[in-house]
């Protein structure tokens, strides 16, 4: 019998989980859940003899992947997937994947509504701006900044777009100007919103000079991750540029050091948001319980990140 652990330090909804169990159930297999574990032992015990692993943001690295003896495949609930240790699960012939677009839509509506927050003065009751007109960047041109452009154009922004990752964008149906370069965009946008993963190439690429170039009373969003933000460069942004506004779902590490110094300027959720819906959970959650299941009953694996 197949067993499957689903490790979530954040846990699903209820709902999610009911869906996900029956699912895996029905298919025949045994379910374990850990759920707000403590700390990485309580991991690393219960990866020990299982089969298949659902996670959210947890850390999946060698240490994971050596404990979990049987493990043939790790699927990560949600879009980036760089909590997963891609090269050992390669080197353990383990297969890898995501569940891309279930939750972006939740992740979308959040970022408008950080951008409308921001505009409208953190609503402490100080007069704002307009989104209607502007212009908004969409870095990053997968599912959730497509699904920010739309809502963006039902907005009345002129919405721009470059992905770093994709050389060939599309933003089609929409009527999106995908820019040349990320000098452009930066320049280009009222508000740059980022939809980019974390990797080699992205890391830090949000530096101060890319950062100075936007307009006068710009907005940077950020609901992907904090490791593409050079955060010495957004600090001395904030310091430099008082007319430069940043608000963001991932805390950056100087977070202590920018949070009540620039008001009206810089916000950070407590804690990261933006899947956190009953919706994007059920989409996202049952998706990788059957992506499981066609795994072991097919050896499908048509949303494998690893080679
Ligand atoms: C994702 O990559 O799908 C989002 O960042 C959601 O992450 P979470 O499952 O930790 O909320």
């Amino acid at each position: 019998m197949k067993r499957v652990l689903i490790a979530t330090e954040k846990p699903f909804a209820p709902a999610a989980v009911n869906q996900m169990v029956g699912i895996l159930e029905q298919a025949g297999y045994e379910v374990k859940r850990l759920e707000k574990y403590a700390s990485k032992a309580e991991l690393l015990d219960a990866v020990k003899d299982v089969n298949a692993l659902i996670v959210r943001s947890d850390i999946v690295d060698r240490a994971v992947l050596d404990a979990a003896k049987e493990l043939q495949v790790v699927v990560r609930a949600g879009s980036g997937f760089d909590n997963l240790d891609l090269v050992t699960c390669t080197e353990k012939g383990m297969v890898a994947m995501n569940t891309p677009g279930q939750n972006s839509n939740a992740v979308a509506e959040l970022a408008i509504g950080m951008m409308i927050f921001m505009s409208r003065g953190q609503f402490k009751g100080v007069s704002g701006t307009e989104l209607k007109g502007k212009t908004i960047g969409v870095y990053g041109c997968g599912n959730i900044g497509r699904r920010v452009a739309r809502i963006a154009q039902g907005l009345g922004m002129k919405v721009i777009a470059l992905d770093p990752c994709i050389t060939k964008v599309s933003m089609e149906p929409y009527d999106v100007k995908v820019v040349q370069n990320v000098a452009e965009l930066f320049s280009e946008s009222d508000f740059l919103s980022l939809h980019i993963p974390a990797n080699e190439k992205t890391k830090k690429s949000v530096n101060f000079d890319m950062m100075n170039k936007m307009p006068k009373g710009a907005t940077i969003i950020n609901t992907a991750r904090k490791e593409v933000i050079d955060e010495d460069g957004l600090k001395k942004m904030l310091e430099e540029r008082p007319d430069f506004k940043y608000i963001s779902d991932i805390a950056p590490t100087n977070h202590d050091e920018l949070a009540g110094k620039f008001d009206f300027r810089y916000y950070s959720t407590p804690k990261k948001q933006g899947a956190e819906t009953s919706e994007a959970n059920v989409n996202a959650g049952v998706a990788a319980a059957e992506q499981i299941v066609a795994f072991f009953e097919s050896g499908d694996q048509a949303y494998r990140v690893n080679k």
